[in-house]
Parts: C-alpha cells; sequence; structure tokens
C-alpha cells in the first residue's frame, strides 16, 4: 500500500485545531507530512499549550487517517505547542493578486529626499541583470522622477490591442519595463491628486497595462506616510516593503513612522527591511575614506530598535547622483563598488521576500470604492 501525501493533507483538512477557528491545514499548523511506506510521520504545531488539547489532536489525527487514508497505517504524531504571541501576524487583507506579476514591492521612506527613487531604479536594474523581469511603477504623484532616471523622459507608453483590449505598454530600458504617472502628466504641471484619483490612475497602470510575466514589481512610493499612501497601497496587494532613509535623526523619525504606516492594522504589508542611503561619503579618489555626513549607523540602528531586517548601506558618491540625473542607474557601472552595494541590497532584498512568502500567505488588495469625494475602504 502506497500512501499518497495529499490524501492525508485532504484527510487533516476535517479537523479543527481546538482555538482554532479554521481546519488544521488551513491555519497552517501542519508542518511537515512525511511518508514511509505504511508509515506516516505528521508534525504539528499548536498554539494550545494543555496537554489534554494536544492528546485529543493526536486522537483526531489517528483517527482520521486510519478512517479516511488507510485503517493499517502506521502513524506517528509530532507536537509542538507555539506560544500565541510567537505567531507570525498572519496578513488579514483579502483581494485578487494580480496575474501574471509575482511580487510587488513598494519603497518608502516617510522624509522626502533620502533616495528612495535612486534605490528603486537602480534595485530594478540589478534585479534585471540578474535575470529576473522588472517592472517599475512609478508612483510619485507629486514628483515622478523615474522618466528621467530611465532617460525616457521624452518616450510615451504605446497604446497596444492585447486579446482585443486596448493596452498600455509599457517603457522598456536596461531591461525594466516603466510605467510612470510623469507619463501622463505635462512637465511644469502641478497636480493636484486626491487619494482615489491617484489609486484610480495607478491601478489603470497595473490593470490596463500589459506588463506580461514580472518576478518583480517595483513600486516607487511618494514621500511621507499620508492619506495618499493609504489609498495606494490598499489599492494593490504589496507584497513587501523596503523602507530608505538617510543616518540623519530627522530621517530616522520619519522612517519609523513609514514602517508603522506598512504595520498598522489597516494596510498590514510586511516590511522586508530598511536599507541605510547616503550611509557615508566617499570622496571617488579615496575609497578608502568614509565620512559619516549624517551620522554614523543611523539606519542600522533603527532596524535593529524596530526589529525589522537591516537590508544594505549604499554611499553617497557623486557619481551615484550623476547616473540618476543622466537617465542611467549607477549600478550599470560594472566592477564598481557602487555595483557591489547595489548587489548587495538587491539579495538582502530578494532574500527577505522569499522568507516572507514562506512564512505569510499572499498580500491581497482591498478594493476602494469612491463615494461622493471620498474614500472608503471596504473588505472584499
Ligand atoms: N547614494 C547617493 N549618492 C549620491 N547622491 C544620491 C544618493 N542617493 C540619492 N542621491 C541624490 O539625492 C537626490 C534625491 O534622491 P531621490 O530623488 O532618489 O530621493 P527621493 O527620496 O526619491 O526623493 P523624493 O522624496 O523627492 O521622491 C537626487 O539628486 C539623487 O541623485
Ligand atoms: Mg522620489
Amino acid at each position: 500500500m502506497k500512501i499518497d501525501k495529499k490524501e492525508v493533507l485532504k484527510a487533516l483538512e476535517n479537523i479543527t485545531v481546538p482555538g482554532e477557528g479554521k481546519n488544521m491545514v488551513d491555519s497552517g499548523a501542519v508542518k511537515n507530512i512525511q511518508i514511509f511506506g505504511d508509515e506516516v510521520e505528521v508534525d504539528i504545531t499548536i498554539g494550545n499549550p494543555s496537554l489534554q488539547a494536544r492528546k485529543k489532536t493526536e486522537v483526531e489525527i489517528l483517527k482520521i487517517i486510519h478512517q479516511k487514508v488507510y485503517e493499517k497505517a502506521k502513524i506517528k504524531v509530532n507536537i509542538k505547542v507555539e506560544a500565541a504571541a510567537a505567531k507570525p501576524k498572519v496578513n488579514e487583507i483579502k483581494g485578487k493578486p494580480i496575474p501574471g506579476i509575482q511580487n510587488i514591492i513598494a519603497v518608502a521612506s516617510g522624509k522626502g529626499g533620502v533616495g528612495k527613487s535612486t534605490v528603486t531604479a537602480n534595485l530594478a536594474v540589478t534585479l534585471a541583470k540578474m535575470g529576473f523581469k522588472v517592472g517599475l511603477l512609478d508612483a510619485d504623484i507629486y514628483g515622478p522622477s523615474m522618466p528621467i532616471m530611465f532617460d525616457v523622459a521624452n518616450e510615451k507608453p504605446l497604446a497596444i490591442t492585447v486579446d482585443g483590449k486596448s493596452k498600455m505598454k509599457p517603457v522598456e530600458n536596461y531591461g525594466v519595463k516603466l510605467l510612470s504617472i510623469g507619463f501622463f502628466t505635462q512637465p511644469n504641471q502641478a497636480v493636484i491628486w486626491r487619494g482615489p484619483m491617484a489609486s484610480k490612475a495607478l491601478n489603470q497602470m497595473i490593470f490596463d497595462a500589459h506588463w506580461g510575466e514580472l518576478d518583480f514589481m517595483l513600486l516607487d512610493l511618494p514621500p511621507g506616510t499620508g492619506d495618499i499612501h493609504l489609498s495606494i497601497m490598499q489599492a494593490m496587494p504589496v507584497t513587501g516593503a523596503v523602507v530608505v532613509s538617510t543616518p540623519q535623526e530627522v530621517a530616522l523619525a520619519d522612517a519609523k513612522k513609514g514602517v508603522a504606516m506598512f504595520q498598522q492594522d489597516s494596510i498590514n504589508v510586511p516590511v522586508l527591511g530598511i536599507v541605510e542611503n547616503m550611509a557615508y561619503f566617499t570622496p571617488e579618489e579615496l575609497p578608502n575614506n568614509k565620512y559619516y555626513i549624517f551620522g554614523k549607523e543611523g539606519a542600522k540602528h533603527l532596524a535593529e530598535d524596530l526589529n525589522v531586517p537591516f537590508l544594505g548601506e549604499i554611499p553617497l558618491v557623486q557619481s551615484i547622483r550623476e547616473a540618476g540625473d543622466i537617465g542611467r542607474p549607477a549600478a550599470l557601472q560594472t566592477a564598481t563598488p557602487i555595483e557591489k552595494a547595489f548587489e548587495e541590497l538587491t539579495k538582502n532584498v530578494v532574500q527577505e521576500l522569499v522568507a516572507r512568502n514562506k512564512s505569510l500567505p499572499p498580500t491581497e488588495a482591498i478594493k476602494i470604492t469612491t463615494m461622493a469625494g471620498c474614500s472608503a475602504v471596504k473588505k472584499k
């Protein structure tokens, strides 16, 4: 008799863990199932520490496998008790994932001008260099900077027909597909956006665009932590957030608010970690000299205090600024310390994302409904 693991899982769906509303498979209590011939070993974790609850669960598992899978199966049940507080906070936001797009990473800061867009652009080209399919959505409704940073300010997304529907084709450069709110506004024109308008425009750039298959979609957010962010974050299923800060006190205070914004109940997006940008100044001709002009390791310490991962540090280097202005992200300069710093950062982001995807269910968007100029958030 060959026992099928899937059948065991299906059988376990009939059991509800004490103290949990869901069955033990859906609640994530079943950690591992191993089959050796007619032996089944089940590892589960439950939140209820009482011996009685453990015994009851064990008996139920034995019973259901004998009943539904194989009456002569030899079963071993390993039960681990997990303190309720130690459980990862499961994302409760439910909605629909975007077809074809695996991961959406939002880059935010709190304070303006700390280098969000620079970090986002360089993350994007580094991911593309690593062989990932990458899209970048410039959601900075106050000052979109991606068209310049990717040297495509004079281009416009084309309309193409896909499956009989008209879609926007993202502009592409350096292996990164790009859409920016800047493609749709006049240069020098101040745009006043309200939250619902901004999320509508962003929704169109996601759902009415032909992105194709993407491993990563990076989202460059505007500075701050206001209502506009709430609207943007609620309009799309953001997998994780990266918070950029300089080591300076004022930037750190705002970065802290940025982290808190993602962690608040109505947003609840996992924070992948904090990046320290402009960590120190290095003159290009003296690469070993480091000047901590904004303070030392401030963002690193903040990450430790907030118990979120520290993703890496990027020095303040003139060529990073120049590269941004020319429209060719600095990480494209091969065999330089800058390329290396961005590679290090990108690897850490990917690593945190993989860990996040293992431990938490996908984030899913909440639907925003617009009512007479104000936005109401409705859970799907
Ligand atoms: N590591 C760096 N070294 C040198 N210059 C940098 C670095 N990071 C960013 N800059 C420069 O600092 C300025 C602000 O950066 P950037 O536009 O990326 O910040 P931002 O946080 O996106 O700003 P905003 O809040 O306005 O969107 C730009 O001129 C950019 O080229
Ligand atoms: Mg920016």
